[in-house]
């Protein structure tokens, strides 16, 4: 496996790959790799010739400066896990290489139709412009033929679909496919994340009552009389109710358009939750 620090040998190494007509999945992260980034990789190596996995804190998405300084990193940590899996190419550049101070400072605009307007979204500005401005960057650098994303960050997973799909881009990424992949969880129901590792042997006891919460929520929504409205809030009241947690918000959402339903019929719910300073997203789907 080769780990790869600038943009000029990335983009050698993907050329080298093209040559040989070789296939290329990309998965994205920001590194603190887990199961769940394992998940993706995996799936990357047995459905492509070639694996890149980039491994990059993206500052432009961070709202919060704190939480940036706070992500946690482990580059050795990650190499190995990614080797062992049969990754090819890890990309882990600086924010100076993938960034000039330009566009380190700028807010980077594209148009959501509204898919950013909820949710992350209204609770993080500027976070998906981040997220994208990364995204397409890597797209263009490494110009995969596959690209894969967890759907535990299922608001993310939308609008890159979108950002691929929108009609003044197709054509950018020729046939590039994006391929979301499940939730990875603990045997305890907790999902996967990088941001668990801040939460202390207590707080992570009390995270679990997050997907207990949403998975007790798929019985409420088949009693009797059941409506969005109502189960919404159940949530809402359970989870707050939890010593430690507190709900930034709970939303049933349609699972193509993020816009509020009434009908449990291709819904989603996606929930937010401070366990102690530590900001938890999960979801479920009805
Ligand atoms: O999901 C993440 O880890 C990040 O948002 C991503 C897609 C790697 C972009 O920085």
């Amino acid at each position: 496996m080769q780990i790869i620090t600038t943009k000029q040998a990335l983009q050698q190494a993907v050329e080298n790959c093209k040559k040989a007509n070789q296939t290329i999945g990309l998965v994205p992260t920001m590194g603190a790799l887990h199961e769940g980034h394992a998940s993706l990789v995996r799936r990357a190596v047995e459905e492509n010739d070639v694996c890149f996995v980039s491994v990059f804190v993206n500052p432009t998405q961070f709202n919060n400066k704190e939480d940036l300084a706070k992500y946690p990193r482990n580059i050795e940590r990650d190499a190995e896990l990614l080797r062992g899996i049969g990754a090819q190419y890890v990309f882990a550049p600086t924010p100076e290489e993938m960034y000039s101070a330009e566009e380190m400072n700028t807010t980077f605009s594209f148009d959501f139709n509204g898919l950013d307007a909820v949710m992350e979204g209204k609770m993080r500005p500027g976070h998906f412009n981040g997220v994208v401005q990364v995204v397409s960057r890597l797209f263009y650098l490494v110009q995969p033929d596959r690209a894969y994303f967890g759907e535990k960050d299922y608001q993310q997973l939308a609008i890159i679909h979108h950002m691929v799909e929108r009609s003044s881009m197709a054509g950018t990424f020729g046939n590039l496919q994006i391929i979301g992949c499940p939730i990875v969880r603990e045997e305890s129901g907790l999902a996967l994340s990088s941001r668990n590792e801040r939460l202390s042997a207590e707080e992570k006891q009390t995270a679990l009552g997050i997907s207990k919460t949403l998975f007790a929520s798929l019985e409420w929504a088949k009693e009797q009389g059941a409506t969005v409205a109502a189960v919404q809030q159940r949530v809402i009241d359970a989870i707050n109710a939890i010593n430690g947690l507190e709900v930034e918000y709970y939303e049933i959402v349609d699972q193509t358009t993020l816009l509020p339903t009434d009908s449990f019929n291709h819904a989603i719910g996606c929930v937010t939750v401070y366990c102690g300073p530590v900001r938890l997203i999960d979801n479920i789907k009805y």
